[in-house]
């Protein structure tokens, strides 16, 4: 098991303390730290009151139904997620309030819905969708780049109860295939194309070539970004949204759905090449987010709040669409890259828009620093009032990085660790309760357990690097694995007793109570805030006729935390060589999308294996990394451990 061969480290500077600023705690949403105690005391008292936030048809008769390892949280509640993200914000006077703020690439381009305009689009597209044959528990995929229509479509979706799977658009064919397939989707939601970097760039050829392998689909809808006049439509199978949006009704009722019926799917990488696809439902979820979102941002009624996060991925959903418009937040989102046409882009539209709270990722923080103070320097950025990480660890370097120039070293950042499977944040500072460490995403939230187990299941004593483990089930958690509750069962519950989650990091307590997570432990690599798996990378290497035997493993980097570096065993007597590199390269992205693509190929003779013929990664790991490869004494084949470093070292 991976786990076993996994070494933890637990080093990682500790600095200085930043405690909430006088000002900041006096007006926090949150400042009285008995939240936690009570919390903790009324564990499900503290989520039904919260629950009560949201708007329902029926209220629950009970709130959490837990039968280990599958959890029911608010059973026999009816909800919906569209009409409590837009409709009662609408109803309680707040039709005329910015909803959405959508800044494309090019300069200049931008649009802006109210919460009566989202309302009116939001119920246009769920008719259109409804016209196409779509029924409640019909899953409808989504392959977009950051178009309004995406946030428009989840929530058309929530309406109609028709549960979304949105696959991120820098995903291949092959990898929309996969899961289009797994979900049996008969929609497929996407767009000619897009602007990056100031090019177009197609994507409506990805689609087609993806279509070719899923007969599930039955209809598509294009968006129309680049208004391309080349391609052309496939009667009956093909719609523009706007021809399929432009006659339909601004009236559509909201489904009453179940609290535990699905809401979405978003597919995560795991431990094996297949996707795992992540089920989460309605009414926990809801409640989860919107909470999280008000607490850790300390989002007031006034806040142009903006989510740098791709829509999709989960902080998208969870912290762009969902938790915002539920909480009636003005929300942005970007559509392009954060350098074009200058590398000042992202701190234009702070100024642009007046943003009170940011919430992004440390691989952007770090690649901001390199490219230096003079771009946010040259902005107004004096609007900011909190500022949020999220994805991975943040180097205590980036940290204060951010806080300085960024923050102007009055802002508090929250630093939140969550995953696709929690749905929501579960461990974050509450900014006007939580003194604050560099490199630390402090404390769990109210409510939630978590805790640093070793392999036997112990509770480490503070500084013991370990396991992370959640020790209650939460709102927002994910439900199982779409069609594979075994896979859900072992991958999360399985370490330690079907009640507690393994989460799959590594992380270590500190003598205060502070969590500092290191990273997966597992197969799974975090490449600038994305999720891979190195056995998807292996297996598409292992696809090409050259390699006989593959081993993907991280290798660290400044910028984007880790990047992949494989290792390959050539068919007979074939020769490594720069070309079948770039050619293993290229491969590896068609078949993953490309930021699947390892960054280097080493060709070598062997592998370090065990007795029982298993690669040991680990050995591979630490060679990146520059450590010594340590006991070596267990494998099969020491010799190549010594080889292999020649190699890295040249
Ligand atoms: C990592 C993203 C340290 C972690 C929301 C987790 C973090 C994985 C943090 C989930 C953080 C996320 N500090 N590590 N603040 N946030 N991670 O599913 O390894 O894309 O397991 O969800 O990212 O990634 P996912």
């Amino acid at each position: 098991m991976a786990k076993k061969e996994s070494h933890i480290k637990t080093t990682m500077e500790e600095g200085e303390i930043y405690h909430p600023p006088e000002e900041f705690k006096k007006n926090a949403n949150i400042n009285d730290p008995g939240i936690y105690k009570y919390a903790e005391e009324n564990y499900e008292e503290f989520w039904a009151e919260k629950a009560e936030r949201l708007d329902w048809y029926q209220k629950w008769d009970k709130v959490l139904e837990w039968d280990a390892p599958f959890a029911k949280w608010f059973v026999n509640g009816k909800i919906n997620a569209s009409y409590n993200c837009i409709d009662r914000h609408v109803e309680n006077g707040k039709g005329d309030k910015t909803a959405l703020i959508w800044e494309g690439e090019p300069i200049d381009e931008s649009k802006s819905y109210t919460f009566s305009e989202l309302k009116d689009e939001v119920c246009k597209f769920a008719n259109g969708l409804k016209e196409l044959g779509v029924e409640k528990g019909d899953v409808v995929t989504f392959y977009l780049p950051m178009v309004p229509e995406l946030a428009i479509g989840l929530l058309a979706c929530a309406r109609i109860g028709a549960p979304h799977s949105v696959v991120f658009g820098g995903f291949s064919p092959t990898a929309l295939a996969d899961r289009v397939q797994d979900s049996d989707s008969k929609v497929l939601v996407t767009a000619d194309g897009y602007y990056r970097r100031g090019k177009k760039l197609n994507m409506w050829e990805n689609a087609l070539e993806t279509l070719e392998n899923t007969p599930s689909v039955e209809k598509v809808v294009v968006i129309d970004r680049l208004n391309r006049e080349d391609i052309s439509l496939t009667e009956g199978r093909d719609t523009y949204y706007h021809d399929l949006v432009e006659n339909q009704s601004l009236e559509c009722e909201p489904e009453k759905m179940d609290a535990e019926d699905m809401l979405f799917l978003m597919y995560t990488s795991g431990t094996t090449g297949k996707p795992k696809g992540v089920q989460h439902t309605t009414g926990g979820y809801l409640t989860g987010t919107s909470l999280t979102h008000e607490w850790v941002f300390d989002i007031k009624e006034d806040d142009i709040y903006w989510c740098t996060a791709d829509i999709g991925w989960i902080t998208g959903h969870s912290y762009i669409v969902y938790g915002p418009l539920a909480n009636a937040t003005t929300t942005i989102m970007y559509e392009g890259s954060p350098d074009y046409p200058e590398k000042d882009r992202f701190w234009k539209i702070i100024e642009k828009y007046k943003v009170t709270k940011l919430y992004t990722a440390p691989t952007a923080i770090r690649l901001f620093m390199k490219w230096g103070r003079k771009y946010p320097d040259t902005c107004d950025l004096s609007t900011l009032k909190l500022l949020g990480s999220v994805g991975e660890p943040i180097n205590p370097k980036a940290w204060e990085w951010y806080h300085e120039v960024i923050g102007g070293g009055k802002c508090p950042i929250v630093d939140t660790w969550w995953q696709t499977e929690t749905g929501m944040i579960l461990i974050t500072p509450l900014p006007g309760i939580t003194s604050l460490k560099p490199g630390s995403a402090t404390k769990p939230f109210p409510g939630i357990q978590a805790d640093i187990y070793d392999a036997a299941g112990n509770s480490l004593p503070p500084n013991q690097g370990g396991y992370l483990v959640l020790k209650r089930p939460w709102p927002a958690m994910l439900r199982t694995l779409y069609n594979d509750s075994d896979r859900y069962k072992k991958t999360y519950w399985n370490e330690y007793g079907s009640d507690i989650y393994f989460a799959g990091d590594g992380a270590r307590q500190d003598e205060d109570g502070y969590f500092w997570v290191v990273g997966r432990i597992d197969d799974v690599l975090n490449v600038a805030g994305h999720r891979l798996s190195t056995m998807e990378m292996e297996s598409a290497l292992v696809d090409h006729p050259a390699v006989a035997e593959a081993a993907v493993v991280g290798k660290p980097d400044d910028l984007k935390g880790h990047v992949p570096v494989a290792y390959v065993i050539l068919e007979g007597e074939r020769e490594g060589s720069d070309e079948l590199e770039k050619e293993l390269r290229a491969h590896v992205g068609k078949i993953i999308g490309p930021i699947g693509k390892p960054a280097a190929v080493n060709f070598t003779r062997d592998l370090p294996k065990t007795r029982s013929g298993k690669i040991m990664r680990r050995i591979l790991k630490k060679l990146e990394a520059g450590e010594e490869a340590g006991d070596t004494s267990t494998l099969r084949n020491p010799e190549i451990v010594e080889e292999l470093k020649k190699q890295v070292s040249n």
